[in-house]
């Protein structure tokens, strides 16, 4: 499933769309270069979960962990920072992601099992997977793989 945005505007709407249809427990994990859009994607996602529009949302490159609150508690990782397993290990995801937040993890190719790439580390299962291509200055392209047990159906697919 893709779909193109081609504006700031439109990436923050498409994660709203997202947000507002996500429940507890759920992870998205996000692909793309520098600057694809992964963190206003996920400031959208955050305020479809129902945190206050005015909230401004950053990469917690540094901090690793930014927690908010909407309607449900929401976890924002960031790994570009991380470059070994131990070091992901170390920093006790499985609290968080077996919650009844929502995390999102920019840098998600991180968690790839370096045994077998189609796995996800920390028995990472169920979950949206969104890659963000820098088309052009101003696009973006998304794409979304969803794994879940059961079929779900996501706003995500009506929308742009
Ligand atoms: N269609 C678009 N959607 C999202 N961002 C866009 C779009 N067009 C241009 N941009 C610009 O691309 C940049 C995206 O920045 P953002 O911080 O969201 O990227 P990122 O993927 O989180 O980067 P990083 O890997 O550094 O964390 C912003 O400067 C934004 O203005
Ligand atoms: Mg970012």
């Amino acid at each position: 499933m893709k779909k193109i945005s081609h504006s700031p505007k439109e990436t923050l709407q498409l994660g709203k769309s997202l947000g507002s249809s996500l429940i507890p427990g759920d992870i998205i994990l996000l692909n793309g270069d520098l600057g694809a859009g992964k963190t206003h994607l996920t400031q959208g996602i955050c305020y479809g979960v129902g945190l206050d529009e005015g909230s401004y949302i950053r990469s917690p490159t540094f901090t690793l962990i930014n927690e908010y609150q909407g309607k449900l508690p929401i976890y924002h990782i960031d790994l570009y920072r991380i470059d070994s397993l131990e070091e992901i290990y170390s920093l006790g995801l499985e609290e968080i992601l077996f919650n009844q937040g929502v995390t999102i993890i920019e840098w998600a190719e991180k968690l790839r099992s370096p045994k077998n790439h189609k796995n996800l580390i920390l028995n990472i299962q169920d979950r949206i997977e969104i890659n963000i291509e820098i088309v052009s200055e101003s696009e973006r392209e998304f794409t979304f793989n969803t794994f879940f047990p059961e079929p779900r159906s996501l706003p995500i697919y009506t929308l742009l």
